[in-house]
């Protein structure tokens, strides 16, 4: 169990997905279990760039983001860490390529009424920010479904699934796809 747990742990999972679909706090826990660190991409381009998302949305707006983004995520893939994506991680093409690249991808899927009650009011979040919070992640989620599915080597439904069962999935996927 332990060697199978030091040879998963090298092999830099990246979690993908919507806002609130746990990437961060089951990422968290995975990276815990397999004793790596977590890289969240959202706080090492925040710790980068020394500006909150919200002001770097609203300073330079979402395309001066998205470049950030690639510019982390390229710096970070095959790092042995866990590596927790932003949502909008999968929306350029060059982001999907380098996601395919370093595998493997775990998709967390997650229904748009589950997403919106875990990140309504959420003010670090500017895409859902004013407005109707499910209808935005309704919307999100029909742009971006296609994409997470076209990078993940694993879809996780998480639906009711709790984190310490969700981990597990992610696990027993990450065994069977060292072996
Ligand atoms: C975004 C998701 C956020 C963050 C930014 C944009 C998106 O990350 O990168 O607000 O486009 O869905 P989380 O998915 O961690 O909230």
């Amino acid at each position: 169990m332990q060697d199978s747990k030091e040879q998963i742990a090298q092999l830099s999972p990246v979690l993908v997905g919507l806002m609130g679909s746990g990437k961060s706090s089951i990422g968290r826990r995975l990276a815990k279990h397999l004793n790596v660190p977590l890289i969240d991409l959202d706080e090492y381009i925040v710790e980068k760039d020394g500006r909150s998302i919200p002001d770097i949305f609203e300073q330079e707006g979402e395309a001066f983001f998205r470049q950030l983004e690639t510019e982390a995520l390229r710096e970070v893939l095959g790092k042995t860490a866990v590596i927790a994506t932003g949502g909008g991680a999968v929306m350029s093409e060059e982001n999907r390529q380098l996601l395919k690249d370093h595998p493997p991808v775990i998709w967390l899927k997650a229904s748009p009424n589950f997403l919106a009650k875990r990140i309504d009011g959420d003010s670090n979040r500017p895409l859902i920010a004013g407005g109707d919070t499910l209808q935005k992640i309704k919307d999100l989620a029909d742009i971006r479904y296609p994409l997470y599915e076209e990078c993940a080597d694993y879809t996780l439904p998480r639906g009711d699934m709790k984190k310490p069962e969700a981990l597990n999935s992610i696990i027993v996927f990450l065994t069977r796809w060292k072996a």
